[in-house]
């Protein structure tokens, strides 16, 4: 089934050039074989700037911010307010450009959560 959908994903990536970022649905369990399937981004500020209090707020919530919380023993970065975002925004923008975000195994993103938060934080993580 994952290496399914991992085979998947990366035939999705190549016939799309590469635009298309995680699938939404490959939740590898092994978390040790996949490395290199889900592409890199090079994301961009669209001229439509997704909100954070809308969009982006709740997918911090429900995919980041059950490791990245005040005095995580999981991870450094607080991604639960706004400030917390703002001050890790560039690596977020790193990490989940690069497919480290969140970890292989956990709860993936979807290809829009991916987009709309890529595209957000290419826009420097604005307060909108
Ligand atoms: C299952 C727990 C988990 C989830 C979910 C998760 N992370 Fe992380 N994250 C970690 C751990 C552990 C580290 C530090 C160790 C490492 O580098 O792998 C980390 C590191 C980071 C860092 C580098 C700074 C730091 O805090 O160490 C950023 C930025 C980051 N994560 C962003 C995100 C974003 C954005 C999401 C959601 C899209 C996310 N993470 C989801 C566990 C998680």
């Amino acid at each position: 089934m994952t290496r399914t959908s991992r085979l998947a994903c990366a035939l999705a990536l190549s016939a799309l050039g590469g635009a298309g970022a995680c699938s939404s649905s490959s939740t590898s369990q092994d978390g040790s074989t996949d490395a290199g399937v889900c592409m890199r981004v090079d994301p961009t500020c669209p001229a439509t700037v997704p909100s954070y209090a809308t969009t982006i707020h709740p997918i911090l919530v429900s995919t980041c911010a059950t490791c990245h919380y005040p005095d995580s023993p999981y991870a450094e970065s607080s991604l639960v307010t706004y400030e917390d975002v703002n001050l890790a925004y560039g690596a977020a923008l790193g990490q989940v450009s690069a497919c480290l975000m969140p970890p292989r195994g956990q709860m993936q993103l979807t290809d829009e959560q991916r987009t709309a938060l890529l595209d957000w934080l290419a826009c420097g993580a604005p307060e909108n």
